[in-house]
């Protein structure tokens, strides 16, 4: 595709945020900031990664913008749902992530982020009780709804485009069901028929946004858009959907360190994470129901870098009746560390004629501060997405997720190994700029 054939980056950019928490506020405070030239947007590929267009003597270093129309921090407007009412500015004050320092200088334009009523549903989040909440007849009363506030949110701020974003509460797992979710259909008969149990209210934002002609993006470990009804919205529609769950912490730890065991043919017996947080997300996740969704997230990550079955010498052993290595995830809700996270990583690995060795990782993180970057990129890359009329599950931003999306319809695997995610990045963006999509993935 030549770079012709994107569409500029004109206009407003809408960001309509669903939740407005620790994540949310502090992305939009970072972009409120840098755009005074207040902060500096650190972790954040579309404004600093620089990649090689061209090949030999032709080679070039560019930044992203120089090679595809990407949205200027300036022509960003936010907007955001949440269960709570508190406004941006009270949110980001709230959530302890930045200093006030940091927040004070965009207070106005913070404080003028008032989130809309919630689409929600108490049995998907029980341990949030806001009342910031629509009421509604159905789930597609519901969908409507959110519909409605998004025309609305286009009309008042005269936006040209939209891009919604979940960064909200992790939900209940919801496990695909072929009836429910096989089908668009089915889907909209569900909806209609107010099916609480298969319609999370997750999927009224997807749904509304994509029949909005709006990109949509889970950051959370929710199964929303991961569902064959959702890929027929996005192609009927022709947006972009990403997801799902930011890859941020423990599991960007993961994906870019075993591949040191994968190339080095070293053997893997067992790897157990831990984490305690603290922050709302930390007490949201403290429910079993909801820690079930990030539990299947967070273990996908491995399985697909260290395969037993192609190594069974290497990862065919320790776990799991001896079929495969043992592979275990948790999460404590521990308040005094509130949004400064505490991973553990403890590898149990073995070389050379099975003589055992362990990697211990100690990662004192902070969750917002590093999922921040992933939400202004996820953004912008899909609001590219959409000029450059790519529509349906964008694989090329499995690099910032967790879990990456992949048609398991059709048997297809998730890349999750960070340097071939970071592959298909480059050359994504190299064929939007009208270059040759020219790196393999090994
Ligand atoms: N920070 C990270 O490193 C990271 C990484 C991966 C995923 N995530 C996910 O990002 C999400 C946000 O994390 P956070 O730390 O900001 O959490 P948070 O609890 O501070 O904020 C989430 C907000 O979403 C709101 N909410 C819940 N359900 C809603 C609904 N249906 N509609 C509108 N608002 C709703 C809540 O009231 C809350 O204010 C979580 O799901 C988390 O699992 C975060």
């Amino acid at each position: 595709m030549s770079n012709n054939e994107v569409k500029k980056a004109e206009g407003k950019l809408g960001v309509l945020v669903v939740g407005l928490g620790a994540v949310s506020s502090t992305f939009m405070t970072g972009v409120l900031m840098a755009r005074k030239g207040l902060a500096k947007p650190v972790g954040s590929m579309t404004q600093y990664d620089k990649i090689r267009v061209g090949k030999g003597a032709d080679k070039k270093y560019l930044k992203y913008n120089e090679i595809v129309p990407i949205a200027d921090l300036n022509d960003i407007v936010f907007g955001a749902w949440d269960v709570y009412p508190a406004n941006a500015y009270e949110s980001a004050i709230n959530a302890e992530v930045l200093k006030e320092k940091d927040i004070e200088p965009v207070k106005e334009e913070l404080i003028a982020i008032k989130p809309m009523k919630a689409a929600f549903d108490h049995n998907y989040a029980k341990r949030l009780t806001g009342d910031n909440v629509k009421t509604v007849k159905d789930r597609w009363d519901m969908t409507e709804q959110i519909r409605e506030d998004i025309r609305k949110f286009k009309k008042e701020t005269g936006v040209d485009r939209v891009v919604v974003l979940w960064a909200a509460s992790t939900e209940v797992y919801v496990p695909v069901d072929e009836k429910v979710h096989g089908s668009l259909a089915a889907l909209e008969a569900a909806m209609k028929a107010d099916d609480k149990e298969h319609v999370a209210p997750s999927m009224c934002y997807a749904y509304a946004a994509l029949a909005e002609g709006c990109p949509f993006i889970m950051g959370a470990p929710n199964t929303t858009v991961d569902i064959p009804a959702m890929w027929e919205l996005a192609e009927k529609t022709k947006m972009p959907i990403a997801g799902k769950d930011f890859k941020t912490g423990q599991t960007l730890v993961k994906s870019g360190f075993a591949p040191i065991i994968g190339t080095r043919c070293l053997g893997l017996n067992g790897w157990f994470s831990t984490n305690i947080l603290g922050n709302r997300d930390g007490l949201v996740l403290d429910e079993p129901a909801n820690f079930r969704t990030k539990e299947v997230s967070k273990l996908s990550t491995l399985e697909s870098i260290l395969v037993p079955e192609e190594q069974p010498d290497l990862y065919g052993h320790g776990n799991d009746e001896d079929t495969q290595y043992y592979h275990k995830v948790r999460i404590n809700y521990y308040p005094p560390r509130n949004d400064n996270k505490e991973g553990w990583d403890n590898i149990d690995i073995f070389g050379w004629m099975g003589y055992p060795m362990q990697i211990k990782i100690n990662f004192l993180c902070r969750d917002s501060i590093l999922a921040a970057p992933l939400c202004l990129d996820l953004v912008l890359l899909s609001d590219l997405a959409a000029r450059a009329g790519r529509y349906g599950t964008q694989r090329f931003l499995s690099f910032f997720l967790k879990s990456p999306m992949h048609d398991y319809t059709k048997g297809e695997v998730p890349v999750n190994h960070l340097f071939q995610q970071y592959t298909m990045l480059k050359n994504a963006i190299r064929e939007m700029g009208g270059y040759e999509a020219d790196e393999e993935i090994d």
